[in-house]
């Protein structure tokens, strides 16, 4: 997707993947980093989670990167003044830590789990988490259109078995898993339907952006239709 056609669609959504603020809390409860502790959120896009995370660490931090300059501008201006929170442009692979709790919605597919799992391990401290959500299959239905769809949009998709093996490998403790409620995913898409409904009646003068309208209503299409079949799982790791 050309830099036009993302900022047409994405620059002003409230979050960039499904979440909403009762999972964060659901491993929280796990994860339960201290109240003066220190959070990455690796990916934070345009910082929905921020708020919910500082609720965790009342006299701490959370380090907030992202590789996407607009994302972590925008960051930037919305906390501005909470001396709580810092905003990194960058990669979530090459931060300083250590921290006690790294939260990683949706983000660690572009960097890939495996890789990126061993990497964030070294920068935990001792007992520290790892909270992460990606894109699994959750059933033993395959369905065709979904399978295809998958296929060149998430390659690396596996199921749970896979994530339990790639926490192992990293050398991570699995602590806990569940998949993303329906309100997650409206959290997202909501919005985004929005903004797709809203192109789509006034559509720019450019094929790029006409295609990526069309890509974004059919990886929703196939989520109504086939989400059963597969969801973001939502891990509670721990060194
Ligand atoms: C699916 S979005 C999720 C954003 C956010 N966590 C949320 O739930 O709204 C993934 C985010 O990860 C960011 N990202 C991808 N690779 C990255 C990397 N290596 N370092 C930092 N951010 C990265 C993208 O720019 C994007 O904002």
């Amino acid at each position: 997707m050309n830099e036009r056609a993302f900022f047409a669609i994405h620059s002003a959504l409230p979050r960039e993947g499904p979440g909403d603020r009762a999972s964060l809390a659901w491993a929280m409860a796990f994860a339960r980093p201290p109240a003066d502790g220190r959070i990455l959120d690796a990916g934070c896009g345009p910082g929905a989670d921020i708020p919910g995370l500082l609720d965790y660490v009342p006299r701490g931090e959370v380090v907030a990167v992202d590789l996407h300059a607009p994302f972590a501008n925008q960051v930037r201006a919305r906390f501005r003044g909470d001396a709580r929170v810092t905003v990194r442009h960058g990669d979530m692979l090459a931060q300083s830590g250590p921290f006690d709790l790294i939260w990683a919605a949706g983000s660690l597919y572009a960097p890939g789990v495996e890789a990126a799992l061993p990497v964030m391990r070294r920068m935990l401290v001792p007992g520290g988490r790892i909270v992460f959500s990606d894109l699994c299959w959750t059933g033993p239905e395959r369905p065709p259109e979904a399978v295809d769809f998958f296929a060149t949009e998430y390659p690396d998709m596996g199921d749970e078995g896979t994530l339990r093996t790639r926490v192992a490998r990293a050398g991570l403790r699995f602590q806990t898993v569940c998949k993303l409620p329906p309100a997650a995913w409206e959290a997202y898409y909501g919005p985004l339907e929005n903004r797709l409904d809203l192109l789509r009646r006034d559509l720019p003068d450019d094929p790029e952006i006409a295609t990526q309208v069309a890509a974004h209503e059919r990886e929703i299409a196939v989520w109504r239709a086939h989400g059963d079949a597969f969801g973001y799982l939502l891990c509670v790791t721990a060194r």
